[in-house]
């Protein structure tokens, strides 16, 4: 099939290109002149494992390739998808102004019939308003049609093509032929493709989002508590993951939830229920635990260090807001690294995707080291914000050495409590006990 995709930023270019990968003819559309340049040079504006292989195969077979012109790309366009940002606006609403203004230019180039495909995550009710903005100039019959995306930065090659389902809003029979077609290769295991109205699909992503943060959260809750209860949380999590009813997956507590997802469409829905005039507590308590649980280790380290952070030299490991991504948007360590300046602490810092991103966040604040053992060479104490598996298993003699006092804060609970206790680290976690405190 010819399919477009406008907009190459991570849900774009992961869609464009896994779309090429599945024999369609793709062509990739934005507006970025340097980012086009780029694309058409062979090089990935984003970094995703396993990406890279698919793109450089799709684009050298010519399967894939780039354009500035939303006319020359969408020309022979079957299927037209919008993979464009929707920030949230000063009150938290997603803002569409990307969106809408791409739709009114398409009302002015389609010269046939095509499916408008909506993959951003959008509130409800804006299929319709994509409908009306192409419209308003369009003289080809079309349809728009909500297909939100649920794959995750770090694994979204595999999420893409394997999904668990594909939700798609149309009540359009043409549309949904189109949508089958094209979806076929990736659902092949059986996993369903799910029809519905586009209103119940756009609330299906803000819903399936929102439900996993606070699932999240709710472990997050219940690791605070364990800490004062004295239970393992690690033990609670294996207790209660296995009930099937509530499943293993995303109950890691840590230091709070990050990314470009989660924070901004658990507000987005927050508006939403606003909007209709519904008090939707969980999602007013989900932000507040989340924003207080980024705050949490910084308490423990000032207390560790008798309230003088002056002078005192903090290594970070792990600055991405989950590992296998550079993605630093909403990432707990920035927060972390704030505040711990805010201290009159020297901080050195270590990632093993995500240093570029935060020498653009951060500047000169902060030293990068080269390392994760670098970075800790005579530092006053370790803090960890991401489980890069790169840190799962390090040289504890190796780190002993290096710190001037053993002492780690662990935010993604790595390090089994015996081994640390057994090796003298003074160590904090979440949700467990402290060890040798
Ligand atoms: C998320 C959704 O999972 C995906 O379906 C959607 O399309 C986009 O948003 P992503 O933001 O890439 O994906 O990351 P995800 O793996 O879901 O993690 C989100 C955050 O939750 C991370 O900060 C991660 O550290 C945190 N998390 C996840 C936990 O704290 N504990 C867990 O058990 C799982």
């Amino acid at each position: 099939m010819k399919v477009a995709v406008v907009g190459t930023g991570y849900v774009g270019l992961v869609s464009g290109t896994c779309f090429a990968e599945t024999g369609n003819t793709v062509i990739c559309v934005d507006n970025n002149p340097q980012k086009v340049e780029s694309l058409k040079k062979g090089k990935m504006t984003i970094y995703e494992p396993g990406l890279d292989v698919l793109f450089d195969r799709n684009t050298k077979e010519g399967r894939l390739t780039f354009t500035t012109s939303l006319e020359e790309g969408i020309k022979d366009a079957e299927v037209i998808f919008l993979a464009l940002p929707t920030p949230p606006g000063e009150d938290g609403s997603a803002d569409l102004k990307y969106i809408l203004g791409v739709a009114d230019d398409l009302g002015k180039t389609m010269k046939k019939y095509a499916v408008i495909v909506d993959k951003s995550t959008v509130p409800v009710g804006t299929s319709e308003k994509v409908r009306a903005a192409i419209a308003a100039n369009a003289t080809v019959e079309f349809d728009v049609v909500s297909n939100p995306e649920f794959l995750r930065e770090g694994v979204a090659v595999d999420d893409f093509m394997k999904p668990d389902r594909v939700v798609v809003g149309t009540e359009s029979e043409r549309a949904q032929e189109i949508m089958k077609r094209l979806y076929a290769p990736l659902v092949r295991q059986g996993n369903p493709v799910i029809f519905m109205d586009e209103r119940s699909a756009e609330m299906t992503k803000y819903a399936a989002n929102s439900f996993l943060a606070m699932k999240i959260t709710f472990m997050n809750e219940i690791a605070n508590l364990c800490e004062r209860a004295g239970a393992d949380v690690d033990n609670v999590r294996k207790g209660i993951g296995t009930d099937s009813r509530i499943g293993k997956r995303f109950l890691f507590p840590g230091i709070g939830y990050g990314g470009s997802c989660f924070p901004k469409d658990v507000q987005a829905l927050g508006k939403t229920a606003a909007e209709y005039n519904y008090d939707f507590k969980i999602l007013k308590s989900v932000m507040k635990v989340n924003d207080k649980q980024k705050t949490k280790m910084m308490p423990l380290v000032k207390d560790y260090f008798d309230g003088e952070l002056k002078g005192k030299t903090i290594a970070i490991w792990g600055l991405a807001f989950k590992p296998h991504t550079d993605d630093i948007r909403e990432a707990p360590a920035l927060y972390n690294i704030k505040s711990l300046r805010r201290a009159g602490a020297k901080v050195v810092v270590f990632d093993p995707e995500a240093m570029d991103n935060i020498k653009k966040e951060i500047g000169r604040k902060v030293k990068y080291a080269k390392s994760m053992y670098e970075a800790i060479e005579g530092a006053d104490a370790l803090m960890i914000m991401t489980e890069w598996p790169e840190f799962r298993s390090p040289d504890f003699e190796k780190i002993g050495a290096a710190l001037k006092n053993k002492v780690i804060f662990d935010g993604r609970n790595l390090y089994d409590l015996s081994n640390m206790e057994n090796k003298g680290f003074t160590y904090y976690s979440i949700g467990r006990k402290v060890v040798n405190a």
